[in-house]
C-alpha cells in the first residue's frame, strides 16, 4: 500500500527513537563547544517530525519550539509532550518559508536525519539557511546532519531497521536509486512492514530528495553568509571525532555559528 510514512507518526517514531538520548547528549555537547557567549537555552526544530527531539530537549530543560509540515506528525509530538507533562512551542510551517510566532532569537537549532534534503531546490536551501540564521543569537548554532551523494554510485542502496514497542514491531527498508547528476535528485522509497494485534502489513512511501557533495554544500553556504562552518562530525554524534568536510565520508553533521 502507498502510503505517506508521515501520515502514520507511531512507526516512524519506533524505527527513529532509539537513538534520540545519544542525538540530545551530542545536541547539548555540540552547543557547549561551538557557540559563543550563554544564552537563554532556546531551541528551535525546524521539521521536527513526531517530537522525539522536541520531547528529550525540553526534558534536559531547553525551551523548544519545533514546526513541520506534516500535521499527523505534530499531533504526535504534541500528544507525546502532553503525556510527559512538558511544554514546547509547537506549529505548522515549511523549513523554506517559516515564521516565528513570536519574535525571539535562539541559542540552538538542529535539523538531522537528512531532512534538509527535502528541499528540492537551491533557492529553497538557501533560504532555509537564512531564515535558521535570523532567527539565531549571534554565537548560536545550527546541527545540519545530512547523507552527501556519491554521484559515482551505479547501484541503489539499502538500509534496514527494526524496531518494537508496546507489542507494535516495525521492520523499515529504504532503497536510495543512484542520483541524477544534472537535476541533482535521487529517488528514494521506504518499505515499513507492521506487525501488531497478530496481522502483518506493508506500506510504502516514495519521495526524492536533493542531493549534495562536499563542494555543493560548501557552495550552498556561500548563499547563507550569516553562518560560518565551525565542525564537521559524522553520524555516530560523538563530540570527540571530527571530520573534515570532503567526499570520504558520507555522513555528516555540520556545525553552523551565526556571525
Ligand atoms: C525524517 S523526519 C525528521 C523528524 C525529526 N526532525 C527527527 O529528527 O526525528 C522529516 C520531517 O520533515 C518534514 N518535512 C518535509 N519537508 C518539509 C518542509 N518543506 N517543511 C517542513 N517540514 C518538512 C516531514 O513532515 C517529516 O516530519
Amino acid at each position: 500500500m502507498e502510503r505517506d510514512w508521515y501520515d502514520t507518526p507511531l512507526y516512524y517514531d519506533i524505527i527513529f527513537d532509539a537513538d534520540t538520548p545519544k542525538d540530545g547528549t551530542f545536541l547539548e555537547a555540540a552547543y557547549q563547544r561551538y557557540s559563543i557567549g550563554r544564552g537563554s537555552r532556546r531551541l528551535l526544530e525546524p521539521a521536527c517530525g513526531s517530537g522525539r527531539l522536541v520531547s528529550e530537549m525540553t526534558w534536559r530543560g531547553w525551551k523548544v519550539s519545533g514546526f513541520d509540515l506534516s500535521q499527523p506528525m505534530l499531533d504526535y509530538a504534541a500528544k507525546r509532550l502532553s503525556e510527559q507533562h512538558l511544554k514546547a512551542r509547537l506549529w505548522q510551517d515549511r523549513m523554506e518559508s517559516f515564521t516565528l510566532p513570536k519574535p525571539q532569537s535562539f541559542d540552538l537549532a538542529h535539523c538531522l536525519v537528512s531532512t534538509f534534503k527535502y528541499l528540492l531546490s537551491e533557492a529553497h536551501a538557501a533560504a532555509h539557511l537564512n531564515l535558521v540564521a535570523e532567527a539565531l543569537r549571534p554565537g548560536g548554532v545550527y546541527v545540519l546532519g545530512l547523507h552527501l551523494c556519491d554521484y559515482t554510485r551505479t547501484t541503489c542502496e539499502h538500509e534496514r531497521w527494526v524496531g518494537e514497542r508496546n507489542g507494535v514491531r516495525v521492520v523499515c527498508n529504504t532503497r536510495d536509486w543512484p542520483a541524477d547528476k544534472t537535476t541533482r535528485l535521487e529517488a528514494v522509497r521506504t518499505r515499513l512492514r507492521i506487525t501488531r494485534d497478530g496481522t502483518e502489513h506493508v506500506q510504502e512511501t516514495h519521495w526524492q530528495f536533493r542531493t549534495y557533495s562536499a563542494s555543493q554544500i560548501k557552495s550552498l553556504l556561500r548563499k547563507a553568509p550569516a553562518f560560518e562552518l565551525v565542525a564537521c562530525h559524522d553520524f555516530t554524534h560523538d563530540i570527540t571525532s571530527r571530520r573534515e568536510l570532503d567526499d570520504s565520508y558520507p555522513d555528516i553533521v555540520l556545525v553552523l555559528r551565526r556571525r
